[in-house]
Protein backbone atom coordinates (compact mmCIF):
# COMPACT_ATOMS: atom_id res chain seq x y z
CA UNK A 1 0.00 0.00 0.00
CA UNK A 2 1.89 3.15 -0.98
CA UNK A 3 1.14 6.07 1.32
CA UNK A 4 0.26 8.39 -1.05
CA UNK A 5 -3.22 6.66 -1.62
CA UNK A 6 -5.49 6.65 1.65
CA UNK A 7 -7.23 3.19 2.38
CA UNK A 8 -10.90 3.08 1.21
CA UNK A 9 -13.60 0.72 2.36
CA UNK A 10 -16.98 0.81 0.57
CA UNK A 11 -20.14 -1.27 2.02
CA UNK A 12 -22.28 -2.20 -0.91
CA UNK A 13 -25.41 -3.02 0.83
CA UNK A 14 -26.94 -4.22 -2.52
CA UNK A 15 -30.77 -4.56 -2.51
CA UNK A 16 -30.54 -5.43 1.85
CA UNK A 17 -32.32 -3.48 4.54
CA UNK A 18 -34.66 -1.46 6.13
CA UNK A 19 -34.99 1.16 8.13
CA UNK A 20 -35.14 -1.03 11.15
CA UNK A 21 -31.13 -2.65 9.72
CA UNK A 22 -29.62 0.35 8.47
CA UNK A 23 -30.80 1.84 12.23
CA UNK A 24 -28.55 -1.32 13.58
CA UNK A 25 -25.50 -0.99 10.90
CA UNK A 26 -25.61 3.11 11.85
CA UNK A 27 -25.10 2.06 15.45
CA UNK A 28 -21.81 -0.38 15.02
CA UNK A 29 -20.57 2.16 12.34
CA UNK A 30 -20.01 4.73 15.20
CA UNK A 31 -17.88 1.96 16.60
CA UNK A 32 -14.03 2.59 16.41
CA UNK A 33 -13.23 3.33 12.93
CA UNK A 34 -9.45 4.18 12.16
CA UNK A 35 -9.58 7.32 10.45
CA UNK A 36 -6.53 6.82 8.07
CA UNK A 37 -9.37 4.68 6.16
CA UNK A 38 -11.91 6.37 3.91
CA UNK A 39 -15.37 4.59 4.20
CA UNK A 40 -18.56 4.58 1.70
CA UNK A 41 -21.70 2.85 2.31
CA UNK A 42 -23.88 2.19 -0.79
CA UNK A 43 -27.59 1.74 -0.02
CA UNK A 44 -30.62 1.60 -1.42
CA UNK A 45 -31.64 4.81 -3.58
CA UNK A 46 -35.17 4.74 -1.28
CA UNK A 47 -32.91 5.18 1.70
CA UNK A 48 -29.90 7.38 0.43
CA UNK A 49 -31.78 10.63 2.60
CA UNK A 50 -32.53 8.17 5.46
CA UNK A 51 -28.91 6.68 5.63
CA UNK A 52 -27.39 10.38 4.83
CA UNK A 53 -29.18 12.26 7.70
CA UNK A 54 -28.39 9.18 9.95
CA UNK A 55 -24.69 7.96 9.49
CA UNK A 56 -21.95 10.03 11.21
CA UNK A 57 -21.03 13.04 8.55
CA UNK A 58 -17.23 11.04 8.29
CA UNK A 59 -19.01 7.99 6.10
CA UNK A 60 -19.83 8.57 2.91
CA UNK A 61 -23.16 7.46 1.43
CA UNK A 62 -23.10 5.91 -2.23
CA UNK A 63 -25.95 5.18 -4.71
CA UNK A 64 -25.56 2.38 -6.45
CA UNK A 65 -26.51 2.82 -9.77
CA UNK A 66 -27.47 6.30 -11.08
CA UNK A 67 -28.63 7.18 -15.05
CA UNK A 68 -26.39 9.15 -17.84
CA UNK A 69 -28.51 12.66 -18.07
CA UNK A 70 -29.80 15.27 -15.57
CA UNK A 71 -33.37 14.09 -15.94
CA UNK A 72 -36.23 13.53 -17.99
CA UNK A 73 -38.56 10.84 -19.41
CA UNK A 74 -36.97 7.67 -17.87
CA UNK A 75 -38.88 5.72 -15.67
CA UNK A 76 -37.28 3.92 -12.46
CA UNK A 77 -33.95 5.94 -12.91
CA UNK A 78 -32.33 8.80 -10.66
CA UNK A 79 -29.72 11.05 -11.50
CA UNK A 80 -26.37 11.87 -10.01
CA UNK A 81 -28.19 15.49 -9.87
CA UNK A 82 -30.72 13.80 -7.35
CA UNK A 83 -28.18 11.52 -5.46
CA UNK A 84 -26.50 14.93 -4.66
CA UNK A 85 -29.80 16.42 -3.76
CA UNK A 86 -30.17 13.75 -1.16
CA UNK A 87 -26.79 14.78 0.50
CA UNK A 88 -24.36 12.18 -1.21
CA UNK A 89 -21.70 12.23 -2.66
CA UNK A 90 -20.36 9.00 -4.43
CA UNK A 91 -22.45 6.38 -6.42
CA UNK A 92 -20.70 2.73 -7.75
CA UNK A 93 -21.29 2.05 -11.57
CA UNK A 94 -21.33 -0.86 -13.30
CA UNK A 95 -21.34 -3.30 -10.74
CA UNK A 96 -21.08 -6.96 -12.07
CA UNK A 97 -24.81 -7.45 -10.99
CA UNK A 98 -25.71 -4.06 -13.39
CA UNK A 99 -23.58 -5.66 -16.11
CA UNK A 100 -24.51 -9.30 -15.76
CA UNK A 101 -27.85 -9.17 -14.47
CA UNK A 102 -29.13 -5.90 -16.21
CA UNK A 103 -27.34 -6.28 -19.32
CA UNK A 104 -25.94 -3.04 -18.63
CA UNK A 105 -23.14 -2.69 -21.64
CA UNK A 106 -19.21 -1.18 -21.31
CA UNK A 107 -20.58 1.98 -23.22
CA UNK A 108 -23.98 2.99 -21.10
CA UNK A 109 -21.53 2.61 -18.15
CA UNK A 110 -19.09 4.92 -19.29
CA UNK A 111 -21.47 7.29 -20.18
CA UNK A 112 -23.05 6.98 -16.64
CA UNK A 113 -19.56 7.34 -15.22
CA UNK A 114 -19.08 10.50 -17.58
CA UNK A 115 -22.24 12.01 -16.54
CA UNK A 116 -21.86 11.35 -12.67
CA UNK A 117 -18.31 13.11 -12.80
CA UNK A 118 -19.28 15.89 -14.66
CA UNK A 119 -22.68 16.95 -12.19
CA UNK A 120 -19.92 16.58 -9.47
CA UNK A 121 -20.24 13.12 -7.60
CA UNK A 122 -17.53 10.98 -6.91
CA UNK A 123 -17.23 7.53 -8.83
CA UNK A 124 -16.72 3.80 -7.73
CA UNK A 125 -16.62 2.01 -11.21
CA UNK A 126 -16.83 -1.77 -10.71
CA UNK A 127 -14.37 -4.05 -13.41
CA UNK A 128 -13.87 -7.97 -12.82
CA UNK A 129 -13.93 -10.91 -15.05
CA UNK A 130 -16.49 -13.79 -14.84
CA UNK A 131 -15.08 -17.40 -14.29
CA UNK A 132 -14.34 -18.91 -17.80
CA UNK A 133 -12.80 -15.92 -18.61
CA UNK A 134 -10.15 -16.25 -16.17
CA UNK A 135 -10.02 -19.82 -16.79
CA UNK A 136 -9.65 -19.11 -20.78
CA UNK A 137 -6.60 -16.81 -19.94
CA UNK A 138 -8.86 -13.83 -20.57
CA UNK A 139 -8.64 -11.83 -17.60
CA UNK A 140 -6.38 -9.09 -18.36
CA UNK A 141 -7.85 -8.85 -21.88
CA UNK A 142 -11.36 -8.43 -20.30
CA UNK A 143 -10.35 -5.80 -17.64
CA UNK A 144 -8.39 -3.61 -19.76
CA UNK A 145 -11.35 -3.58 -22.02
CA UNK A 146 -13.72 -2.29 -19.33
CA UNK A 147 -11.10 0.32 -18.46
CA UNK A 148 -10.70 1.40 -22.12
CA UNK A 149 -14.20 1.90 -22.21
CA UNK A 150 -14.29 4.26 -19.49
CA UNK A 151 -11.25 6.16 -20.45
CA UNK A 152 -13.14 8.88 -22.74
CA UNK A 153 -15.47 9.61 -19.50
CA UNK A 154 -13.32 9.81 -16.57
CA UNK A 155 -12.27 13.97 -16.83
CA UNK A 156 -11.23 13.77 -13.33
CA UNK A 157 -9.41 10.64 -11.92
CA UNK A 158 -9.27 12.26 -8.45
CA UNK A 159 -12.40 11.60 -7.79
CA UNK A 160 -12.48 7.95 -8.84
CA UNK A 161 -11.94 4.45 -7.26
CA UNK A 162 -11.59 1.93 -9.43
CA UNK A 163 -13.10 -1.51 -7.94
CA UNK A 164 -11.67 -4.75 -9.60
CA UNK A 165 -14.39 -7.49 -8.03
CA UNK A 166 -14.22 -10.78 -10.08
CA UNK A 167 -17.03 -11.80 -10.45
CA UNK A 168 -16.67 -15.11 -9.61
CA UNK A 169 -15.87 -14.55 -6.07
CA UNK A 170 -19.01 -12.64 -5.21
CA UNK A 171 -21.28 -13.53 -2.90
CA UNK A 172 -19.74 -17.19 -3.34
CA UNK A 173 -17.40 -17.55 -0.50
CA UNK A 174 -14.46 -17.81 -2.88
CA UNK A 175 -12.09 -15.05 -2.79
CA UNK A 176 -9.57 -14.88 -5.10
CA UNK A 177 -5.93 -15.52 -3.04
CA UNK A 178 -3.93 -11.87 -2.27
CA UNK A 179 -1.60 -13.19 -4.80
CA UNK A 180 -4.39 -13.30 -7.40
CA UNK A 181 -5.70 -10.17 -6.11
CA UNK A 182 -2.48 -8.05 -6.18
CA UNK A 183 -1.42 -9.62 -10.05
CA UNK A 184 -4.38 -8.23 -11.44
CA UNK A 185 -4.56 -4.91 -9.31
CA UNK A 186 -0.55 -4.69 -10.16
CA UNK A 187 -1.53 -4.71 -13.85
CA UNK A 188 -4.76 -2.71 -13.58
CA UNK A 189 -2.11 0.15 -12.27
CA UNK A 190 0.30 -0.60 -14.92
CA UNK A 191 -2.57 0.04 -17.58
CA UNK A 192 -3.03 3.29 -16.20
CA UNK A 193 0.84 4.10 -16.27
CA UNK A 194 0.46 3.12 -20.20
CA UNK A 195 -2.70 4.56 -21.13
CA UNK A 196 -3.30 7.09 -18.30
CA UNK A 197 -0.33 8.83 -16.83
CA UNK A 198 1.98 7.92 -14.29
CA UNK A 199 0.54 10.30 -11.57
CA UNK A 200 -3.02 8.97 -11.88
CA UNK A 201 -1.48 5.44 -11.99
CA UNK A 202 0.45 6.49 -8.84
CA UNK A 203 -2.45 8.14 -6.77
CA UNK A 204 -6.08 6.35 -7.79
CA UNK A 205 -7.40 3.65 -5.60
CA UNK A 206 -7.91 0.36 -6.94
CA UNK A 207 -10.01 -1.48 -3.81
CA UNK A 208 -11.02 -5.21 -4.38
CA UNK A 209 -14.26 -7.07 -4.02
CA UNK A 210 -15.58 -10.68 -3.53
CA UNK A 211 -16.07 -12.59 -1.09
CA UNK A 212 -14.10 -9.76 1.59
CA UNK A 213 -14.47 -10.83 5.44
CA UNK A 214 -12.80 -10.07 8.54
CA UNK A 215 -10.67 -13.24 8.33
CA UNK A 216 -9.15 -12.56 5.06
CA UNK A 217 -9.08 -8.55 4.70
CA UNK A 218 -5.60 -8.47 6.42
CA UNK A 219 -3.92 -10.83 4.30
CA UNK A 220 -5.32 -8.72 0.94
CA UNK A 221 -4.60 -5.71 2.61
CA UNK A 222 -0.89 -6.30 3.06
CA UNK A 223 -0.23 -5.92 -0.88
CA UNK A 224 0.85 -2.82 -2.52
CA UNK A 225 -1.33 -2.55 -4.90
CA UNK A 226 -4.87 -3.04 -2.90
CA UNK A 227 -6.08 -0.03 -2.00
CA UNK A 228 -9.24 -1.27 -0.24
CA UNK A 229 -12.27 -3.34 -0.39
CA UNK A 230 -15.78 -3.33 -1.80
CA UNK A 231 -18.00 -5.33 0.43
CA UNK A 232 -21.07 -6.49 0.12
CA UNK A 233 -22.18 -9.17 2.38
CA UNK A 234 -20.38 -8.55 5.30
CA UNK A 235 -20.78 -5.13 4.95
CA UNK A 236 -24.21 -5.57 6.77
CA UNK A 237 -22.47 -6.85 10.27
CA UNK A 238 -20.96 -5.73 12.46
CA UNK A 239 -17.74 -7.93 11.26
CA UNK A 240 -17.73 -4.73 8.71
CA UNK A 241 -15.66 -2.55 11.66
CA UNK A 242 -12.71 -4.82 11.12
CA UNK A 243 -12.71 -4.78 7.72
CA UNK A 244 -12.58 -1.27 7.81
CA UNK A 245 -9.61 -1.39 10.16
CA UNK A 246 -8.13 -4.48 8.40
CA UNK A 247 -4.46 -1.82 8.12
CA UNK A 248 -4.71 -1.26 11.64
P1 LIG B 1 -19.62 -9.99 -1.48
O1 LIG B 1 -18.67 -9.29 -0.53
O2 LIG B 1 -20.94 -10.32 -0.85
O3 LIG B 1 -18.95 -11.12 -2.18
O4 LIG B 1 -19.99 -8.91 -2.62
C1 LIG B 1 -18.97 -8.21 -3.23
C2 LIG B 1 -19.57 -7.12 -4.02
O5 LIG B 1 -20.24 -7.36 -5.00
C3 LIG B 1 -19.35 -5.74 -3.57
O6 LIG B 1 -19.77 -4.83 -4.52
Amino acid sequence: MSSQRKFFVGGNWKMNGDKATINEIIEFMKGPINTNTEVVVGCPQCYLMYTRQHMPASIGVAAQNCYKVAKGAFTGEISPAMVKDCGCEWVILGHSERRNVFNEPDKLISDKVGHALEAGLKVIPCIGEKLEEREGNRTEEVVFAQMKALLPNISDWSRVVIAYEPVWAIGTGKTATPEQAQDVHAKLRQWLRENVNAQVAESTRIIYGGSVTSGNCQELAKKTDIDGFLVGGASLKPDFVHIINART
